[in-house]
């Protein structure tokens, strides 16, 4: 099992965008993926088509309890993948008021994920625009960190912050997490645009994704439509986008494990 969380605690970035497609590719080319959507807004819930009126166990549920079985938070959305939904009441905005004086609060989601009766091939965590305990607790759950940046702003300041919690949190775990930079909402014939990818690929020239994803409005529309581009928009640039992404993830897996299953 690999965790990737995609983070960014600017709004507005493409974080909701990715999780969702790169895990409904992930599926689609046979790879058992379920995504977490630990964001209040549940943008990540409506996208795969959750119906967000009804009130059902999702990634407060797991937050909030830390003896709550995963297995009954999980819902399906199409084979390979499956989905922990956020939850239908705001409750997810106030988890960190919830979980003030619980112990070890920051680890409840690595922990449940653990306990899942059958571990998924990945787990691509959809987190919110600020650094709260829903985000920590991705953190600490992650293998990878995926962090989206869209070409238009850098916001270097944001980044800067985000790169000393992972510095924390690193401090925290055993294990280092790997760290990925996506460049997401590209527009090649702005010169701005343009200027901020050359800036990311000089500053992180190890972990800037090759792949960059261009704006394409069917990956808006495919949002507006509760479903994954793997859906909605077979064969778009956004599609051939977020499979590229996923091809470059799996042919790194494979030259770090030496293992490439099922793809
Ligand atoms: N590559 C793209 N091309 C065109 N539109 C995009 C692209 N990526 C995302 N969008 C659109 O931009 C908006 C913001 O994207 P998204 O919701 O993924 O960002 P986010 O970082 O998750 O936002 P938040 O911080 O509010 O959770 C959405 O309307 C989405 O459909
Ligand atoms: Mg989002």
């Amino acid at each position: 099992m690999q965790v990737i969380a995609i983070a960014n605690q600017k709004g507005g970035v493409g974080k909701t965008t990715t999780a969702v497609n790169l895990a409904a590719c992930l599926a689609r080319a046979g790879q058992n993926t379920l995504l977490v959507d630990l964001d209040a807004q549940g943008n990540a819930s409506a996208h795969v088509g959750v119906d967000l009126t009804e009130d059902k166990r999702s990634s407060y549920t797991l937050l909030v309890d830390k003896t709550a079985d995963p297995a009954t938070c999980i819902f399906p959305v199409f084979p390979n993948l499956s989905i922990i939904p956020a939850p239908a009441s705001r409750a997810l905005a106030e988890v960190d008021l919830a979980l003030v004086s619980a112990i070890e609060r920051e680890r409840r989601l690595e922990r449940a994920l653990k306990r899942l009766p059958t571990q998924p091939d990945f787990v691509v965590l959809d987190t919110p625009p600020h650094l709260g305990m829903a985000t920590l607790n991705a953190f600490l759950a992650a293998d990878l960190v995926i962090i989206v940046c869209q070409t238009n702003f850098f916001g270097a300041e944001a980044l800067g912050r985000l790169l000393l919690v992972l510095v924390d949190v690193a401090d925290i775990r055993a294990t280092r997490q790997r760290i990925r930079v996506l460049a997401t909402m590209h527009r090649a014939n702005v010169r701005a645009n343009r200027q901020i990818l050359q800036e990311l690929q000089e500053r992180f020239p190890d972990e800037l994704f090759k792949t960059v994803i261009r704006y394409t409005t069917t990956l808006h529309e495919a949002a507006g439509a509760a479903q994954p581009i793997t859906e909605y928009g077979n064969g778009c640039h956004g599609h051939k986008d977020y499979l590229a992404v996923m091809e470059e993830f799996l042919n790194e897996q494979t030259a770090t494990t030496g293992i490439r299953s099922r793809a």
